[in-house]
């Protein structure tokens, strides 16, 4: 059975354009009740252990530099279906491909610089949520 929580950041190029309230307001319009949310800033190091998934591809190191460029602001979510029904709502990575609407065709300004991020399976989003919040910080 599809999980109903999903795990969320919106990126520095979208907290740096001060696009953090409006997609905020998105996403709770969609249905989804935050139940962690800060603002905080990776290293270097901590960017790539999150993206550590990513290790071999061409694009890593640029990816671990954008995103610890500036703040961004890490969130877990909840809704029924929830992973699938986020990935709808942000659209295609590339948001030239994204469906019109979507936060990252409205927000996200390149391939890199995208805006915001959604786990793609239940048990990606359990590990990214463990990796910005403790149990104290959900409600
Ligand atoms: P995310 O993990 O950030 O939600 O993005 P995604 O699932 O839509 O895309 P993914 O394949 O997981 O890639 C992670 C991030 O790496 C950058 N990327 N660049 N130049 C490229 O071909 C390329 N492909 C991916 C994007 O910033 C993407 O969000
Ligand atoms: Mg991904």
């Amino acid at each position: 059975m599809a999980g109903n929580r999903t795990f969320t950041m919106i990126k520095p190029d979208a907290v740096g354009a001060g696009n953090t309230g409006a997609i905020i307001k998105i996403i709770q319009e969609a249905g989804f009740k935050i139940v962690a949310m800060k603002k905080t800033h990776l290293s270097a190091e901590l960017a790539g252990k999150f993206y550590a998934i990513h290790k071999e591809r061409p694009f890593y190191k640029d990816l671990c530099a954008y995103m610890s460029s500036g703040a961004i602001v890490p969130m877990i979510l909840e809704k029924d279906n929830a992973i699938e029904d986020f990935r709808k709502l942000i659209g295609a990575t590339d948001p030239q491909k994204a469906e019109p609407g979507t936060i990252r065709a409205l927000f996200a300004k390149s391939i890199d610089a995208n805006a915001i991020h959604g786990s793609d399976s239940d048990a990606n989003a359990e590990i990214e949520g463990n990796f910005f919040f403790s149990q104290f910080e959900r409600f």
